[in-house]
């Protein structure tokens, strides 16, 4: 047996003890000690039973997923689970902290189940592009029936013990220690002449309209291929022996294992791990955070305290004047309300926050002993510059000051104070307490322990926090402006703004370019053409017909009107046809014969232009990884996860073909399509994005 399974004895039940930290992943030493284990067990004379437990801080995580993508080693999973149900004695599973993917197929595999009130049991395999290979999808249909079990397969969504009991899912939850309660049950089971209860021997499930729910979770899962196929293998055990079933479920299995898709998604999956791991914070103590101060209470700053507070931070929220701190206030009630209503915080937690938590104030002095400062005013230099210096004078030695500004140079934010080594960009998103992303910018000057600090708050407020150099619009914004220029340039050349967004919906965008504007606010894109009209380069080309539709007043879905026409209280709109006849004036104003483009030209252009931009913003050392750039495409900008990021879908397709495309759009504008060197250099080498990435963790 290997060292990652204990065995012991209690009486007449043998345990055996899952040893695989940190989260006990099935690897290939586990899954071999695991039959070992319950051969042992078999040929121990007097034991009756078999109680798995796991040791630490969970049951099973699930397989070792660091091992998809290598030649499977034997025993596989399936045969485990196989082994486990077949042995003669009585298995248990007893379940603490999570048992997800294969560890609740293991759960699965036991004749009974018995679980900690805090445990946690799900089938996440969606989430990583595969569906349960190890008999989930054909022996939980027969324990708790068809629609519950479609419900966990397709969503990947976690229950508590409560739950799982009411489903079916668990016999028993009892607080104690695991192994303790595992045991007892087990005796029980035995004083009780129990049976075996192999759960693939009870009846088949009774059947639902199989393609009514592929064509639903297809749909709901845009573009998303797991989530349907797992409605193909959950229709197996309906239909076939469970032997043939479990055949069906390998079979999708590892189709699905071949996948971009999967790949895409695992590397979600380990890059939101590593996206922290950066080699400047090891060992930097983050400074101590318990007081949040904010300066400006409009959508950015109500946003950011309401995400302090539901954190567990005191916050001070400086307004301009009175009028507009009572509306400060407001929003953040409103805010927090929401997660009163959703469940998220109780009404006890709610009146400390707003009470006691929370102080609004429009005297600065108020900040005197906050322990970080982040500043949500207007986007004006001006006004950022005035407000650091009222900061650098009140707040203590050691407070952290930061903007939330979303293009600004924070090098000369942090030059306008005494302390620019206090000085950090934190770049929130829209809206602040609910979206996941945070950009840490960090400055020329700014200290280690501020950037950890950043990332200690990041982390503290459950975001994803990746690092980010100064540049105009940082990471996001930066490769945002870029690739939603490759779509106006594409209006201008012949297509609709109304393809352009069903296309990249269709590519398994949330939105396409130009809803997102109307969602945002026309407005904001219209400031900023005006603040960089003076800059420009002679060879950009911009549309001047977004100007007119903002001229006649039209901002988006807080007019009611923009690319698309709104109808009271609806989010979708349809087509403005406004815009078309403001397009078609603006090409005979430019001598532009509109040509056709087809759905895939359009996502190609438009994904070129964001890789193309990423591997600028990589070269220059604005982003340290590519993988930071994936993270930030995928939590702050709706990057549709299972292709992983921009750059991981730019290596799924090939550099080389990427750059050819670059290269023969350079010819029709090459000022806006230059190739960017890293990409030149990594097609020379051979290499691709994920080899930086390999590179950087090393
Ligand atoms: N395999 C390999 N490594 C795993 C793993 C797994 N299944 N689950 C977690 N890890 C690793 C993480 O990468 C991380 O490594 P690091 O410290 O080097 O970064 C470490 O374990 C701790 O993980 P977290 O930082 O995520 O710790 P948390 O406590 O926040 O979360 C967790 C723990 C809830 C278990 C979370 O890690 C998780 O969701 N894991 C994935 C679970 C999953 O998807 N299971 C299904 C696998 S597919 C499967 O089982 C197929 C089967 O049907 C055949
Ligand atoms: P907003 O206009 O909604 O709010 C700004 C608030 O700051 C107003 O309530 C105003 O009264 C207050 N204010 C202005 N000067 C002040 C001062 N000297 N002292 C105290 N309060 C002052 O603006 P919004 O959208 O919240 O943006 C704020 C900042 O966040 C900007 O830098 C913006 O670029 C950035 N940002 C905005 C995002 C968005 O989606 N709106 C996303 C990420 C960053």
């Amino acid at each position: 047996m290997t060292d990652k399974i204990g065995y012991t004895r209690k009486g007449d039940v043998a345990v055996l003890r899952i040893k695989n930290p940190p989260v006990n992943a099935l690897s290939h030493a586990v899954r071999e000690g695991l039959v070992a284990g319950m051969a042992q067990a078999e040929a121990d004379d007097g034991v009756k039973a078999v109680v798995i437990v796991g040791e630490g801080r969970a049951f099973i995580a699930g397989a070792d997923i660091t091992e998809f993508g290598k030649t499977p080693l034997e025993p596989f999973l399936p045969d485990v689970c196989k082994r486990i149900e077949d042995s003669p004695l009585i298995v248990v599973a007893s379940m603490h902290g999570v048992s997800l993917g294969g560890g609740l197929e293991i759960a699965l595999s036991a004749h009974y189940r018995v679980a900690q009130p805090s445990a946690k049991v799900g089938l996440p395999e969606v989430h990583l592009g595969l569906i349960p290979g190890a008999g989930a999808t054909q022996r939980l249909p027969r324990l708790i029936g068809v629609d519950p079990s479609l419900d966990l397969i397709t969503s990947g969504r976690q229950v508590k013990a409560a739950e799982a009991e009411s489903l079916g899912i668990v016999d028993q939850v009892t607080e104690g220690d695991p192994e303790d309660v595992g045991v007892a049950y087990a005796e029980n089971l035995i004083a009780t002449n129990a049976p075996r209860r192999p759960v693939s021997e009870m009846a088949a499930p009774a059947p639902i309209d199989w393609d009514a729910a592929y064509d639903g979770t297809l749909k709901k899962g845009r573009g998303q291929i797991s989530p349907a196929q797992a409605v193909r293998a959950v229709q197996a055990a309906a239909e076939l022996p469970f032997d043939e079933g479990m055949l069906a479920e390998r079979k999708i299995f590892m189709e699905l294992m071949e996948t971009d898709q999967r790949q895409g998604m695992i590397h979600a999956f380990f890059s939101e791990r590593a996206v922290g791991n950066l080699p400047e914070l090891k060992g930097v103590e983050p400074r101590a955070l318990q007081s949040i101060g904010i300066i400006g209470g409009g959508t950015m700053g109500a946003g950011i305290a309401t995400a302090a507070l539901l954190a567990g931070f005191n916050v001070v929220l400086i307004e301009m004047k009175e009028d507009a701190a009572e509306a400060a206030r407001g929003r953040i009630a409103g805010n927090l309300s929401g997660a009163l209503k959703r469940g998220k915080i109780t009404q006890m937690k709610y009146d400390a926050m707003t009470n006691t938590a929370l102080e609004v104030s429009i005297n600065y002095d108020s900040l005197a002993s906050v322990d970080l400062v982040i500043e949500a005013v207007f986007e004006d230099m001006g006004v950022k510059k005035e407000v650091f210096g009222k900061l650098d004078a009140v707040c203590k030695p050691g407070a952290i000051l930061a903007s939330n500004t979303s293009y600004l140079d924070v090098d000369e934010i942090a030059a306008s104070t005494s302390r620019p080594a206090d000085v950090i960009g934190l770049h929130f998103f829209s809206p602040a307490h609910i979206m996941k992303l945070l950009e840490v910018v960090v400055a020329e000057k700014t200290a280690p322990d501020v950037v950890a600090t950043g990332f200690a708050l990041g982390k503290a407020l459950n975001k994803i926090s990746v690092r980010a150099g100064v540049c105009d619009g940082f990471i996001g914004n930066r490769i945002l402006a870029t690739y939603r220029t490759a779509a106006d340039h594409m209006v201008l050349d012949g297509a609709s703004p109304f393809q352009i967004d069903k296309a990249l919906v269709d590519f398994g965008f949330a939105m396409g370019p130009f809803a997102v504007g109307d969602l945002a606010g026309l407005d904001i894109g219209w400031a900023t053409r005006k603040r960089k009209a003076a800059t420009r380069h002679p060879a950009e080309r911009v549309p001047t017909y977004p100007d007119k539709i903002c001229e006649a007043g039209n901002f988006g879905q807080k007019t009611g009107k923009g690319y698309y026409i709104y109808e009271a209280g609806s989010r979708g709109g349809v087509p403005n046809p406004e815009v078309s006849e403001l397009i078609a004036a603006e090409r005979a104003e430019r001598d532009i014969t509109p040509r056709d483009f087809t759905d895939a030209e359009i996502v190609r252009r438009y994904m070129a232009a964001m890789v193309n931009e990423a591997a600028k913003v990589v070269g220059e050392g604005i982003a340290k990884r590519p993988l930071d750039v994936d993270m930030v495409l995928l939590f702050g900008y709706g990057f549709p996860r299972y292709w992983g990021g921009p750059m991981k879908w730019a290596d799924l397709q090939g550099l080389p073909a990427l750059l050819a495309d670059i290269e023969s759009y350079a010819k029709e504008d090459a000022w806006f399509w230059e190739p960017a060197p890293l990409l030149k250099q990594l097609v020379a080498e051979g290499r691709n994005f994920d080899d930086l990435n390999k590179q950087a963790a090393k």
